[in-house]
């Protein structure tokens, strides 16, 4: 059984530009299933439409069997998800536990909640708690990725959407960050991984799914993309970085 799926989404920002056409995506429980593609292929799109903030025009999606096409956001993090957009979304002027009480709003005034929230990703980000009452704006790019992650994590997620959470960080900070999803999937959280490094993207992930002008161009097991994933790729990938 798929914890998430999109059988056959077409989304548009406005008007009739067909951004995502007939995509769809089975996420297993307790995986890493990688989405990649060239820019503007819609990937980005795929996480926004899965966790409510666009509604499909056409096709259906599901969590858990359940149907959850044009769900609110809020409903879906009650549920059991979470996501980090591609763009920075701390709040530079708020310190560092002020964001990541922005995390916890959907537990309202449960004060003993919230604090238990908190000292969980306290202790999974040890520098967060170091740096609890500073502003988020004076950490460094990799200790904000943490805060976006942690602030998902207060609302304790069965299924994480990232949207590149590595980009533009340096590689050291990344494997941080890498291992950080690692241990999440081996604590049995599902993943969702938007990538641009390919390498990376298949080293982590069960599942791979190829986006290509905003439909599935190609998806498979790491398996079945041995020795095959260059074909798919060339048209669009720097070889460099494989
Ligand atoms: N807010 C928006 N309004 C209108 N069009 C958009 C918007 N965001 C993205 N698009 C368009 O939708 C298409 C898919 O964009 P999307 O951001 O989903 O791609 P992506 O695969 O995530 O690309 P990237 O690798 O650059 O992050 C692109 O043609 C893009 O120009
Ligand atoms: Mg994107």
């Amino acid at each position: 059984m798929a914890l998430l799926e999109a059988r056959g989404i077409d989304v548009s920002y406005y008007g009739d530009i067909i951004v995502l056409n007939d995509a769809s995506i089975f996420i297993e429980e307790g995986q890493v299933t990688a989405i990649i593609g060239p820019n503007g292929a819609g990937k980005s799109t795929l996480l926004k439409a899965l966790y409510g903030l666009l509604k499909p025009k056409k096709g259906e999606i599901f969590y858990r069997n359940e149907n959850i096409t044009g769900a609110r956001t809020y409903e879906l993090i009650g549920k059991g998800m979470a996501y980090i957009p591609q763009a920075r979304s701390v709040f530079p002027d708020l310190t560092v536990e002020e964001n990541l009480k922005l995390g916890a709003w959907i537990f309202k005034r449960d004060r003993s909640r919230v604090s238990h929230a908190l000292e969980v990703v306290y202790k999974r980000f040890p520098v967060l708690a170091s740096k609890r009452n500073d502003k988020a704006g004076m950490l460094s790019g990799g200790q904000q990725k943490m805060l976006e992650i942690g602030r998902g994590l207060i609302t304790e997620p069965k299924v994480y959407l990232l949207d590149e959470p590595t980009a533009t960080l340096a590689p050291i900070i990344a494997r941080e960050i890498y291992s950080f999803v690692a241990d999440l999937r081996d604590e049995g959280m599902t993943v969702v991984l938007v990538d641009q490094n390919i390498r990376q993207a298949f080293e982590m992930s069960d599942y791979i799914y190829v986006l290509e002008l905003g439909t599935n161009k190609a998806s498979g097991s790491r398996k079945d993309f041995a020795g095959g994933l260059k074909g798919i790729i060339q048209d669009w990938l720097d070889y460099d970085t494989v």
